[in-house]
C-alpha cells in the first residue's frame, strides 16, 4: 500500500472508459483516498465512476470543476481540502485534442479550446493545490501529456502538439521551482490508449483515409512495436509509480508509456 493515508485528485475522470477512472482505481488499490473530478456536464458519467470506486471499497469523492476556469478549479480543490483535510497528490489527466493535423484548417477557437484545457487548466489546478502540499510538507504532481508533447506525428491536431509540448515544458519548470520543498512534478506521455478519444482518432483516420474504421486501427496498430494500443491500467501503473515514495528522487522527467512507439521520436 505505496499510498497509504494519501489524498489524490485526478481530473477528467468521468468516463467508466476513460484513463482518469484507471488511475483512481489503482491509486485506491494502494491505499489513496480519492477526489474523482469531471465537468458539471459529465456529473452521470463522475457519479458512475465514484460507485464504481465505492463498489471496489474506495475512500472516493465526486467533486465538479471545468478545469478551464479558475473560480471553479479555487472551488473544486477546497472542497476536496475541506472533506479530507489534505492534498498529496494531483495528477492531470483531463485533455482534449481538438483541431486539424493540416496546419491552415485550425480555426482560432481549436487553439484556445487546447490551450484552455491542457495548458491553463493543467497550471491552475497545479496553482491551486501547492498551497495544500506544502503544508503536508511535499507532494507530487503527474501531468498527463503524449508523445505529441515530445514528437509530432503525421495527422495529429497541431493545437494538441503545441499544448502537450507546452504542458512537458511548465511541467519542468515547476520541477525546478518547488523541487527544494518536496513537490515532484513529472509527466507520463503516452501512445495509444484505448479509450473514447483513440476510437475518436480511429474514426477521424477512417474519413481521412477512405478505409473503414477497423482498417484505421490496423494501420495504427502498425506504427506501435507492441502491435497495439495501451489498456487505461498500463499508462496508470506508470502514474502510480511516479505519484508514489518509490519515486522519490525523479522530477521533472517525462516519461514515455507507448508501447515502443517513443524509440522512432
Ligand atoms: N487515448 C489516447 O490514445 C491518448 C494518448 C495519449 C495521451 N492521452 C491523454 O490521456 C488523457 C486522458 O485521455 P483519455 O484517453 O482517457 O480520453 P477521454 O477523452 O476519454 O478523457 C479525457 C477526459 O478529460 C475530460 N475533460 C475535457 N475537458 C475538460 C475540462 N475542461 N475540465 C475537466 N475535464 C475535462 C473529459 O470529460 C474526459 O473525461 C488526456 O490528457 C489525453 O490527452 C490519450
Amino acid at each position: 500500500m505505496i499510498l497509504e493515508g494519501k489524498v489524490a485528485i485526478i481530473t477528467g475522470a468521468n468516463k467508466m472508459k476513460g484513463l482518469g477512472r484507471a488511475i483512481a482505481i489503482k491509486m485506491a488499490e494502494q491505499g489513496a483516498k480519492i477526489a474523482l473530478t469531471g465537468r458539471a456536464s459529465s456529473k452521470a458519467g463522475l457519479d458512475e465512476v465514484v460507485e464504481d470506486l465505492r463498489a471496489r471499497g474506495a475512500d472516493a469523492i465526486g467533486v465538479c470543476v471545468d478545469v478551464s476556469k479558475s473560480d471553479e478549479v479555487e472551488a473544486a480543490i477546497a472542497e476536496v481540502a475541506a472533506k479530507f483535510g489534505r492534498v498529496d497528490i494531483l495528477v492531470n489527466n483531463a485533455g482534449i485534442g481538438a483541431g486539424s493535423g493540416i496546419l491552415l484548417e485550425n480555426s482560432e477557437r481549436d487553439w484556445d479550446a487546447n490551450y484552455a484545457v491542457n495548458v491553463k487548466g493543467t497550471f491552475t489546478m497545479c496553482a491551486g493545490v501547492i498551497p495544500h502540499m506544502e503544508a503536508a510538507g511535499g507532494g507530487s504532481i503527474v501531468n498527463v501529456a503524449s508523445l505529441a508533447g515530445i514528437g509530432a506525428s503525421v495527422g495529429m491536431p497541431y493545437p494538441y502538439i503545441a499544448t502537450k509540448h507546452a504542458l512537458v515544458g511548465a511541467t519542468k519548470a515547476m520541477a525546478l521551482e518547488f523541487g527544494s520543498k518536496n513537490i515532484r512534478a513529472n509527466v507520463v506521455a503516452p501512445g495509444a490508449i484505448a479509450t473514447d478519444m483513440l476510437a475518436e482518432a480511429y474514426a477521424a483516420i477512417a474519413e481521412a483515409e477512405g478505409c473503414t474504421v477497423e482498417e484505421a486501427a490496423a494501420l495504427e496498430n502498425s506504427t506501435i512495436p507492441v502491435g497495439r494500443p495501451a489498456e487505461p491500467s498500463e499508462i496508470a501503473d506508470a502514474i502510480v509509480y511516479l505519484a508514489s515514495p518509490a519515486a522519490q528522487y525523479v522530477t521533472g522527467i517525462t516519461m514515455p508509456v507507448a508501447g515502443g512507439m517513443s524509440a522512432g521520436i
